[in-house]
């Protein structure tokens, strides 16, 4: 493919055209500035590529999810969390051996300072889940001032990424068991992460749960360039260190557009159905424009077909409410919700369809957790995801420091008046 050619004010310039392995282009328009002295426009970012990146691949078209070339259904069906969480930070599938010693790595890193524990016991019982874990993972840093270095050594990267594995599991159920007026639990090397979570958090190990997270971990593992895996990058360009890294990308996967929607579903649900369960109602809410309320768990800034995610974890719900024995109403609600709007003018035009948190609440609550307990899962998950992105980041020989421009709109150069003129 030859170059693209732009005209700007008479003087033409090329711009180089890349290609990515599943054919996506995309224009380099790094020199574009010192060349024209004009930049791009993109709010959103709904254009604008931030980096090459060989981890995961989504055609939103097409409805396609795959980590370093694997279709996300096989790796749901077959795979397990580690070693899902392996292939996206190393880019291959782990030997045995190598899957063991990444296993015992997290295991031996699954505790977490005592002063940690007392930043997490020191929040009120109440506190939202998420102001509770970011702050204990970025309050992690503080004991490892090895790791909180501008580059890291393979050494360096090698500990500080089972690390923030091991610790996140037993940062995540400290906050639920104090919130319960318990003290924190005590990681066990021989479970599984699934395993080890749901033990920490109930003291007990259930098969069917721990595999039911274990797949909804799979699922949420990474999706490229999102809002919350961009922010860790952001971060991470300043060579700010993993831990506060990771923390940043809690946080702003805590907004209800991106992994807060999962809450506000199951609160939306609840509503539907405290309201009598009439989702036809709802649903012209959402499509009316002088209502603020959207269809939380619908629509996607990359999918404009379903969102493979979606499709397991619906059949996924089923599943596990049958074999736990627990029938939710708002499971119909959901359902009947799904149905309407998949015939509707409104979400058929703009391509809405179901995303991967309008169903995963239903199993959350099935398994005991607590609703605004819903995206600190979703982190769990996203984890090893955004460990890779940062990785790759970090090892790039094209890092710089993320600093977008802008088009300043504001008063040109005025004199300052003192205060008694005003
Ligand atoms: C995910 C989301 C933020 C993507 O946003 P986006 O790519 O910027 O898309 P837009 O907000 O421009 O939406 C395009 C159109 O669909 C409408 N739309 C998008 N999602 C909608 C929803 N959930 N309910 C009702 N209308 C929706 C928008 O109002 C807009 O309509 P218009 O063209 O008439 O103005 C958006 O779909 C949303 O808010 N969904 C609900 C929250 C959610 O589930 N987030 C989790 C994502 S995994």
């Amino acid at each position: 493919m030859s170059n693209a050619k732009l005209e700007i004010e008479g003087k033409t310039i090329e711009l180089p055209i890349i290609k990515g392995s599943e054919n996506e282009v995309g224009l380099d328009i790094s020199k574009l500035r010192a060349e024209t002295g004009v930049i791009t426009v993109d709010d959103g970012f709904v254009n604008t590529g931030s980096c090459e990146s060989s981890i995961t691949f989504i055609n939103g078209g097409e409805g396609i999810l795959r980590y370093r070339g694997y279709g996300i259904e096989e790796l749901a069906e077959k795979s397990n969390f580690e070693e899902v969480a392996y292939l996206l930070i190393n880019g291959e599938l782990p030997t045995s051996a190598q899957l063991s010693g990444f296993k015992a790595k997290i295991a031996e890193y699954s505790t977490i300072p005592v002063e940690v524990k007392n930043i997490i016991s020191s929040f009120p019982p109440e506190a939202h889940p998420m102001a509770v874990v970011s702050s204990a993972m970025v309050a992690l840093s503080a004991f490892y001032p090895e790791l909180q270095k501008g580059t890291l050594t393979e050494a360096d990267t090698e500990k500080v990424i089972p690390l923030v594995m091991g610790a996140m599991k037993v940062i995540a159920a400290a906050n639920y068991r104090h919130s319960k007026g318990k003290t924190t639990g005590t990681p066990n090397g021989k479970y599984n992460y699934a395993q080890d979570f749901t033990n920490l958090m109930f003291d007990k190990v259930d098969d069917d749960i721990a595999r039911a997270l274990d797949v909804l971990f799979i699922l949420h593992a990474d999706h490229e360039q999102n809002c919350s895996a961009s922010t860790v990058r952001v971060v991470g360009s300043s060579r700010a260190n993993l831990f506060a890294s990771v923390s940043a990308g809690i946080n702003a996967l805590w907004g209800p557009l991106h992994g807060g929607a999962n809450q506000k579903v199951i609160e939306m649900l609840d509503a539907i159905q405290n309201d009598g369960g009439d989702y036809k109602k709802w649903l012209g809410k959402a499509k009316d424009k002088s209502d603020p309320f959207r269809l939380m768990g619908f629509g996607h800034r990359v999918y404009k077909n379903f969102d493979p995610r979606a499709k397991i974890i619906k059949k996924a719900c089923d599943t596990i409410l049958n074999k736990l024995g627990v029938q939710d109403p708002i499971l119909d609600i959901a359902k009947g919700l799904e149905e309407q709007a998949l015939s509707d003018e409104y979400f058929v035009e703009r391509k809405l369809y179901p995303n991967v948190d309008f169903y995963s609440g239903i199993i959350y609550r099935a398994l005991g957790i607590p609703t605004h307990m819903f995206t600190v899962m979703f982190a769990l998950g996203r984890l090893p995801g955004w460990v890779s992105q940062w990785k790759e980041m970090i090892e790039s020989p094209n890092l710089k420091i993320c600093r977008p421009r802008q088009i300043y709109t504001g008063s040109k150069l005025r004199s300052y008046t003192g205060i008694e003129s005003r």
